[in-house]
Parts: C-alpha cells; sequence; structure tokens
C-alpha cells in the first residue's frame, strides 16, 4: 500500500456515514511522494525537528499529523528564514512523507478528535451544537466536576492543565472546544455553560472572565489544556483504528512529539 492509497482511504472512511465535499483542504501531503511504499507509519500531532528524527529512526516512511509543519495553515512557507530552510533539509534528507490529517477526521460525522478524547477522559452523554462555530456542548450522564475533569487530562500526560474559575463547579454542560476554535468566548459566556474545555486562548480576555465569575459566585470554569494535549487523544486513538484495520500492510505507531512547553520548575 502506497502514501497516496492509504490517505485515500482514510478520506473515504471519514466520509462513510456522512458524505461532505471541502472546498479547499489542509489535508495534503506536505513533502515526500505519494508512491512510497509503507511499512512502517507514525501518527503523532505535531512533525516536529526531533520526532521527524525519531520516525526516521524507527523506519517509518509516512508520518501522519494533526498540525501544520511550517508554522501556517496552509503551509506557506517562510522566505529566507534559515528554520523553515533547516526543516525542509532534514525532511528532504530522511525522505519522509508528512501528511496533514485534520479538516477531514473534524468533519466525520462524529468528530474523530472528539470522539478519542471522550474515550480516553471516559466521558459519556448527549452532544448538543452549541451554535457557534464548531464548539459543540456535551451533557455528561454522569456527576463530574471541573477539578475531576482537569485532573483526568493531568493522568493522561497534560503537564500544563490550567483551570480558571471554580474548580468544584459540578459539570452539567461542557463546551467542548478543542484546539483552537472559534466561538469559546460566546461558550464561556452561555448561562448554561459549567465548564469550557480549550486548547488555547486569550488569558487576559477569557482566563480573567472565568477567574471572576469563580469568585462571584457562578458555577463556571475554563480548562486551558494546551493544543497539543487538547487534540492528542484524537490522534491516538487514530494510531488504534490504523493498527486494526492495517496490521498485515504496514506498522503503526503514536510517536508522542510532546507539549511545545518546557516547564520551569
Ligand atoms: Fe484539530
Ligand atoms: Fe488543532
Amino acid at each position: 500500500m502506497t502514501v497516496n492509497e492509504l490517505m485515500n482511504e482514510l478520506f473515504a472512511w471519514c466520509k462513510e456515514e456522512k458524505p461532505f465535499e471541502l472546498e479547499r483542504t489542509c489535508d495534503t501531503l506536505k513533502c515526500g511522494s505519494g508512491d512510497t511504499e509503507l511499512k512502517k507509519v507514525v501518527v503523532t500531532m505535531h512533525a516536529t525537528a526531533k520526532l521527524i528524527k525519531e520516525a526516521h529512526e524507527w523506519g517509518a516512511q509516512l508520518i501522519i499529523v494533526h498540525e501544520p509543519t511550517f508554522y501556517d495553515h496552509w503551509e506557506d512557507k517562510l522566505e529566507n528564514d534559515p528554520v523553515t530552510e533547516a526543516k525542509t533539509a532534514l525532511l528532504e534528507k530522511t525522505g519522509m512523507a508528512v501528511w496533514r490529517f485534520h479538516d477531514h477526521p473534524h468533519k466525520k460525522a462524529v468528530d474523530m478528535i472528539r470522539e478519542g478524547n471522550c474515550r480516553a477522559l471516559g466521558l459519556t452523554g448527549k452532544i448538543v451544537d452549541a451554535g457557534y462555530y464548531a464548539n459543540v456542548t456535551l451533557i455528561p450522564d454522569q456527576t463530574v466536576t471541573v477539578r475531576q475533569i482537569a485532573e483526568r487530562f493531568r493522568d493522561l500526560g497534560g503537564d500544563n492543565v490550567r483551570v480558571c474559575g471554580n474548580q468544584d463547579a459540578v459539570c452539567k454542560r461542557i463546551a467542548l472546544a478543542f484546539g483552537t476554535p472559534g466561538g469559546v468566548w460566546e461558550s464561556l459566556r452561555s448561562p448554561d455553560v459549567d465548564l469550557v474545555l480549550v486548547g488555547e486562548t486569550c488569558e487576559w480576555m477569557l482566563g480573567e472572565y472565568a477567574r471572576d465569575a469563580g469568585d462571584l459566585g457562578f458555577n463556571k470554569a475554563l480548562i486551558i489544556l494546551g493544543h497539543i494535549v487538547s487534540e492528542r487523544e484524537g490522534m491516538k486513538y487514530l494510531a488504534e483504528i490504523l493498527q486494526e484495520r492495517y496490521a498485515c500492510q504496514f506498522e503503526t505507531k503514536y510517536m508522542e512529539c510532546g507539549e511545545v512547553y518546557k516547564t520551569c520548575r
């Protein structure tokens, strides 16, 4: 099976339950060749310089990423930029194919990233469209507090899980704003929403609103997970699916790129 064949199968899989068309998509081959035969596939959030080297040492031909490799959504490469040039040279040296898998998994009838997160967190309940951009809210069918959800993300390896607002709030409605979607501000202000889960956001605005809400006695909080932690379980879920479906054709590994932060302790 080639890189092209695998990615086309994955796109078709995303459309199985609910077909859709994308006018333009970032889910394209970023480097390497689509005709490369696959023996080993790495799934991760970001093809960082360190991860590219590790994937190459493991013997991978393809890295499937959720996020951009060249610091721009459409991967318009910076000109005359030494970091961009060094990363391009590293990729060329390894011959690695990098393919982004972002729009299709989010557009899937059940958003693959959300599904992976909810599975890993053990969160079940009813999903309701929040009406704000890509946001949805979850009405959990279990009693769960803000603190418990923060701790679950920490236990999944989140080293920078930050809570603004009331940690003891019982979550009757949780806005799932993984990554950096639009509509987070609207979700946070919605009187129905007790907790907003977001990858990254504006501290002086949303963080301070949640802090004041908590201090003023509202049942409200914002958890800022870090971008990678907020979507990683979705890509881990993809790696599991590939391991199951394609075990006879190639080996798959979720390789950890780690969080962008190094925390000073
Ligand atoms: Fe995403
Ligand atoms: Fe993202």
